[in-house]
């Protein structure tokens, strides 16, 4: 028995920072012209399944930290075959930094980033005026940003960065939707926290 079985290439669903050089040029890696949207810290990848599935006239990246996770969700996307959407292993500001034209993206959505409760870890947080800057920078003209939490303080703490900066216009939320079943939430966290009872805030805005 092997312990460490050599990873599947999940290639092209499953990409890292290092197989890819320079920005990137959306017509070339989606093969189509079609908008691009960016789930920020995507998990294992059920919003980009699903909107890869139901919305084939969008392109999705999903953006994760860990491998393991965004492998799983290249699994599942393998195993559609789906042309519309990668999973990149890479860390978001870097990755904004080095491979995303600025004006090329459509929306950047950023559910339940992870809170890091202890005052001396937030600076570990994704949602940040370092990521304000990077989204403002990459968003179309109009381009949308989506952004939902469990965490009343780090709502807050969003809220505060999206709707003071003028760039940005705030948008009424969308309406809670009534799930079918199980596959049936944004994001593996909302299905989670949801079924906890948890409240659910949740945020939307667009570029001037
Ligand atoms: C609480 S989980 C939410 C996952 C998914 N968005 C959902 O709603 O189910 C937060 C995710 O963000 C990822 N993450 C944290 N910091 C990141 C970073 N700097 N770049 C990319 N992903 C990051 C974590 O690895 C984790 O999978």
């Amino acid at each position: 028995m092997q312990l460490n079985p050599p990873s599947v290439d999940l290639r092209p669903w499953f990409l890292t920072l290092n197989d890819i050089e320079g920005p990137i040029d959306w017509s070339t890696f989606f093969g189509n012209d079609n908008p691009v949207e960016i789930d920020v810290g995507c998990g294992r990848g059920l919003f980009v399944v699903s909107s890869s599935v139901s919305r084939p006239d969008i392109n999705v990246l999903g953006i994760e930290l860990d491998y393991r996770e965004g492998r799983r969700g290249a699994r599942r996307l393998k195993k559609l075959e789906a042309k519309n959407a990668r999973i990149l292993g890479g860390d978001v500001q870097q990755t904004f930094d080095r491979l995303i034209v600025p004006q090329s993206v459509a929306a950047i959505h950023v559910y339940f980033p992870d809170p890091w409760w202890k005052k001396k870890h937030r600076r570990r947080r994704v949602f940040t005026d370092v990521l304000v800057n990077q989204m403002a920078r990459l968003l179309v003209p109009r381009g949308f940003v989506h952004s939902w939490t469990d965490v009343e303080e780090y709502f807050g703490v969003i809220s505060a960065l999206m709707n003071h900066d003028d760039r940005f216009e705030n948008l009424p939320p969308p309406d809670e939707h009534q799930p079918e079943h199980d596959m049936d939430y944004q994001t593996s966290f909302e299905r989670k926290k949801r079924k906890l009872g948890c409240p659910i805030y949740r945020g939307r805005w667009q570029l001037r």
